[in-house]
């Protein structure tokens, strides 16, 4: 039997809504196990049976007027357990106690005021002093007449029924989404549903998680050999852990060196996972194969797929070679899904192809393993903690897949490669020098496509530009820029020009995440 399988839990039933993953993480980070499951999967026969506390209808992107697009069984509102519909699914929930559902006149996305109506557990400590919250809606709809014995808990302006309930029957709608950090107390709505309405206990934790994906881990490979894809980075490290602990020596670690890595990463990765942590593994140099292949490359999806099979090829000739390898281990992380494909199959656009996932061939040999799909930066973290990988590994900036290859617009050549990791390397080391590194969640030099005139010892130069881009964020899904002191940019930009050749004018990107994202490609 799973670990889980016994556990009280909050059973999350998705709609293909894009943040239904951030759901599941907000009851995770109240310490309380849940489960999604897709609306076209869930059979009430077998969630009859589970020890349920309570659900959560997610959004999507369904219109509920389209009966035969979505599935709810009515027996799920029977089950005598508390419900809480967000955006579609507060819709679903009313349109089936017989409300109506009809186009807004006035749709809301992005930030709404939402004001009390009347008291409710479920907004306990959600509203300011002034009655009011300030809220993330993304809704066309709207429930347009209440369902029966409900009563109205919040309104906006253009929304009466923006939270309603049921206290009778514990049945709760909000039209807004509380899972993301813009509804500034939107954790608070989920920790009242959780435990005070559902009455949950807490039962969840990151040494939880690890038990749980190591058991998922060995169910899902057997007896059979996996290679993992290691690149020293905080998630394929975590893999490897979770593996090693799960199959020991039926894993094979594989570090390829795609000439696309920071300076002097190849021999630091080597030393800390063979000599170190004493993993099984395998070092291969494919720097001129990747170099030519990208030869004359500019556009940044072509790069990125180039790569994304290359690193595939590599990986199936060496699984060739130890025999009997059936998986591809690799760290894909939820963030990783959503912008390279829609994971629910709705129609989420796709962003850019991440390596590890749009960036794959059609046809691969090797299935895939990938533990952490469903997690988010900071959660694999805490993960990494508890396999007692050193805060070092843990604690470092997120660096892509396809490397140096995207902080370089245009065509990749070796020269540019050797000027963009000695900048990098010299901002970094001044991150660590001034105590800077562990306040940014991603920093890197790029090198532009352009060359600028400067002036140097009385010289007329024509060099690069070097962008150097710092982040705050949570997850890497939003993000904003650093705020240097001017001291520091000071620092940064002489000591790149004093030691660079080949690099004359020195940039800070001061664009957030929407509308820029983190990487240039
Ligand atoms: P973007 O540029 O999409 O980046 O805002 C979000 C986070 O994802 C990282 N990133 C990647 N990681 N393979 C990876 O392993 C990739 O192809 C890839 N593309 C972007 C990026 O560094 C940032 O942390």
């Amino acid at each position: 039997m799973s670990l889980s399988s016994n556990l009280s839990k909050i059973l999350i039933i998705d709609f293909g809504s894009q943040f239904t993953q951030l759901i599941a993480r907000r009851v995770r980070e109240l310490g309380v196990f849940s489960e999604i499951v897709s609306h076209k999967k869930i059979e009430i026969t077998k969630i009859i049976k589970e020890n349920l506390s309570g659900i959560i209808l997610s959004g999507g992107p369904l219109n509920v007027y389209e009966n035969d697009k979505f599935k709810f069984d009515k027996k799920i509102l029977r089950l005598g357990v508390p419900i809480l519909g967000i955006c579609f699914g507060h819709q679903v929930l009313s349109k089936l106690l017989d409300g109506k559902v009809k186009k807004s006149k006035h749709r809301e996305f992005g930030l709404a005021t939402i004001k009390k109506v009347s008291n409710s557990i479920l907004t306990k400590n959600f509203f300011n002093k002034d009655k009011t919250s300030n809220v993330w809606m993304s809704h066309a709809d709207q429930v347009s007449k209440m369902p029966k014995n409900f009563k109205i808990i919040a309104s906006t302006k253009n929304s009466k029924l923006t939270i309603i309930e049921n206290t009778k029957n514990n049945f709760y709608g909000v039209q807004f989404h509380p899972e993301v950090t813009h509804t500034n107390k939107g954790k608070i709505l989920l920790r009242n549903f959780v435990f005070l309405i559902c009455k949950t206990k807490k039962n969840w934790s990151s040494k939880d998680q690890k038990l749980k994906l190591i058991n998922e881990i060995k169910d899902q490979v057997g007896n059979n050999k996996v290679i993992c894809g290691l690149s020293g980075g905080v998630d394929s490290s975590v893999v490897a852990q979770l593996l090693s602990k799960a199959i020991g020596k039926n894993l094979t670690c594989i570090f390829v060196n795609n000439g696309l890595l920071r300076k002097n990463e190849e021999t630091q990765v080597v030393s800390t996972f063979k000599k170190k942590l004493k993993m099984n593994l395998i070092y291969v140099n494919a720097e001129n194969e990747f170099i030519r292949k990208l030869s004359n490359v500019s556009d940044p999806e072509k790069k990125r797929k180039i790569i994304g099979n290359l690193f595939i090829k590599i990986f199936e000739r060496y699984a060739k070679k130890i025999k009997n390898v059936q998986f591809l281990a690799q760290g894909t992380l939820y963030p990783d899904l959503i912008e390279s494909k829609s994971v629910t199959g709705s129609q989420t656009s796709k962003i850019k192809s991440h390596h590890n996932v749009g960036g794959l061939p059609k046809i691969m040999k090797l299935k895939l393993v990938e533990p952490l799909k469903f997690l988010f930066k900071d959660e694999v973290r805490k993960l990494g903690l508890e396999l007692n990988l050193s805060n070092d590994i843990i604690s470092r900036h997120p660096f892509p897949g396809p490397g140096l290859a995207i902080r370089m617009p245009g065509i990749i050549t070796k020269e540019k490669i050797k000027i963009l990791k000695e900048a990098d390397f010299y901002f970094i080391k001044a991150l660590r020098d001034h105590g800077l590194y562990d306040k940014i969640w991603q920093a890197y030099a790029a090198l532009l496509p352009v060359k600028t005139v400067g002036v140097m010892g009385d010289n007329r130069t024509y060099e690069h530009i070097c962008l150097l881009r710092a982040i705050t964020s949570e997850d890497g899904m939003t993000a904003d820029f650093f705020d240097f002191p001017k001291g520091f940019m000071q620092l940064i930009s002489n000591q790149i020009i004093n030691n660079i050749r080949g690099i004359n004018r020195v940039v800070y990107d001061i664009t957030s995440k929407p509308p820029s994202t983190i990487e240039l490609e």
